[in-house]
């Protein structure tokens, strides 16, 4: 490596929290001109590291350089001024306040005018930081709550970028975008590369690594395990890099047969959300079937999981739990009716982040661990043990705060949350978001256990490849409505379904 290029060193660098080791003495070295992925397993430390590079947390021990001089921000702010900009894997925006206070936070005082601060010129460069990253379409004066959570990761694109950082730090973001959003970074990281500045790129997606780093940085247990330029880089080896050991052949479900009973389980009829989302929508699921709905977004896919939840609701039609003759009328109802929901906005709707692991695990899973109106201490250590084993959560120990987790490892929480529970009914909301392919495997796993064992799951997802992995049939929707219907097949291609998608 041409070391004239080095922009950032750390020297055994450490980070302890308590009893945890995130971060053992790291050696990292990043290049200008580089677009470098930074891999691993969940809870490796990747966010742990590259949060202190931008200044949000404090080293335990070590040193860093930043274009050869010694580097230690001690605010997110300073790191930012200093050159290092990073877009969090968890909300990186602040609620109830505007886009352009979002984007120019903290420096309110550009926009000074005889003491007062002037909003329109605030919007107004708020609007040109949206453009200049190609959101023309976002309006600077809206308030956040008025875009989705995508839009809001742009906001916060648009926010690092308009500080014209040397170094872009990317952790986990595109999990939570659509195509269009991904597009959208990858334009900038690599326009940041062509202008021989950095981006350090964080993410578990094989492909999309692949495709965008010109090398890649393996972290394990806080350790640096090694350095892979692009002539390198080989889909296993990589992949036996980010699970730490080699992984088996089997990911996806292998049987093509579609063994799925006639019995109907629910009758989505005729339903138009709250929302408008989804209109004069109908379906019927079946025991024992994975139904995959996909879709691009705004589709309606999301709200059609909350829907058959009964978290939204319904202007007209109806949703009936067949078995019982039951229409379900709100999620309390659908879990006593045996339906479970794992939700893709994992830190608002699903997991309470200042309670521990156990209390999150065994919220949903209480009858199974109760005698009357008490809970078994003995009964629920043991059913919360049982899935952070099968889960490998990674934790000090299950009476941890899930807010300390890794992203992944809060993922794997709401995951053995509902998994547990035995469901007979359960609704997956992009259920492998920010979740490193070796859990993913296992996750996969688990929900073609619960099909053998008759049980339905609705598997929301924005990833084709897993929709097809493991669908038995596989709904497509556009602008609210159904606009095309696939059966399993080895033959069914993502061209295909996105022909239709679109
Ligand atoms: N504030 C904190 N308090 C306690 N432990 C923490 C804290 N932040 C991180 N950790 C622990 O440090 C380790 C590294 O976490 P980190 O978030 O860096 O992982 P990661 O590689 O980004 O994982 P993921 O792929 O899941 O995002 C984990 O074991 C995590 O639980
Ligand atoms: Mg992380």
């Amino acid at each position: 490596m041409n070391e004239d290029k080095l922009i950032i060193e750390t020297r055994q660098l450490c980070k302890n929290f308590g009893p945890t080791i995130a971060l053992n003495h790291v050696d990292l070295k990043i290049y200008r001109g580089q677009i470098t992925g930074l891999i691993g397993e969940n809870g490796s430390g990747k966010s742990t590291i590259t949060s202190i590079l931008a200044g949000m947390q404090p080293a335990s021990s070590g040193e860093m350089f930043f274009k050869g001089k010694p580097h230690k921000p001690s605010t997110m702010i300073e790191g930012a001024a200093l050159g290092i900009g990073m877009i969090v894997q968890e909300q990186g925006y602040v609620s109830g306040i505007s886009i352009a206070q979002n984007i120019f936070l903290g420096e309110e005082g550009r926009f000074r005018r005889h003491g007062i601060i002037s909003r329109s010129a605030m919007v107004k460069a708020a609007q040109e930081a949206l453009n200049n990253i190609g959101c023309n379409d976002i309006d600077a004066s809206w308030y956040i709550e008025q875009i989705d959570l995508q839009d809001r990761k742009l906001v916060e694109l648009a926010r690092v970028m308009a500080s014209n950082p040397e170094v872009l730090v990317v952790d986990e973001t595109t999990t939570a975008l659509s195509q269009r959003g991904r597009s959208i970074i990858y334009d900038i990281m690599r326009r940041m590369r062509d202008e021989d500045k950095a981006v350090i790129f964080i993410s578990h997606d094989l492909d999309e690594l692949m495709e965008v780093c010109d090398r890649m940085v393996v972290l394990r247990d806080g350790n640096l395990i090694t350095d892979l330029d692009k002539p390198e880089f080989e889909p296993n080896l990589i992949k036996r890099h980010m699970v730490g050991r080699d992984m088996g052949e089997k990911y996806y479900r292998e049987d093509y047969d579609g063994t799925v009973s006639d019995e109907v389980v629910l009758d989505v009829d005729n339903v138009t959300s709250g929302s408008g989302l989804l209109i004069n929508f109908s379906m019927q699921v079946h025991k024992g079937e994975i139904l995959g709905i996909g879709g691009l977004s705004h589709c309606g896919m999301h709200e059609l999981g909350k829907v058959v939840f009964g978290e939204e609701k319904i202007l007209t039609g109806s949703v009936t739990h067949v078995p019982s003759g039951q229409k379900i009328r709100d999620a309390r109802h659908a879990i006593k009716l045996g339906m479970g929901y794992v939700s893709k906005d994992r830190d608002h709707e699903a997991l309470v982040l200042s309670a521990s692991i156990r209390d999150n695990i065994s919220s949903a899973g209480l009858d199974k661990i109760n005698d009357g109106p008490f809970i078994l201490p003995n009964k629920e250590k043991a059913y919360v043990n049982q899935q952070v084993q099968t889960l490998s959560i990674k934790c000090a120990s299950i009476n941890q705060n899930v807010q300390y987790l890794s992203g992944g490892n809060k993922q794997k929480v709401v995951f053995g949350k509902w998994i547990g529970r035995d469901c007979d009914i359960l609704i997956l909301d992009c259920p492998t978001r920010g979740v490193d392919v070796g859990v993913k495997a296992a996750m996969y796993a688990l929900i073609d256990d619960m099909k053998r064992q008759g049980k339905t799951i609705i598997m929301i997802s924005e990833e084709l490849a897993e929709l097809i992995g493991m669908a038995d049939r596989l709904l497509i929707l556009k602008d609210g409505s159904l606009a095309g219907e696939f059966q399993r097949s080895r033959q069914l291609t993502e061209h295909e379904i996105i022909e239709c998608m679109i």
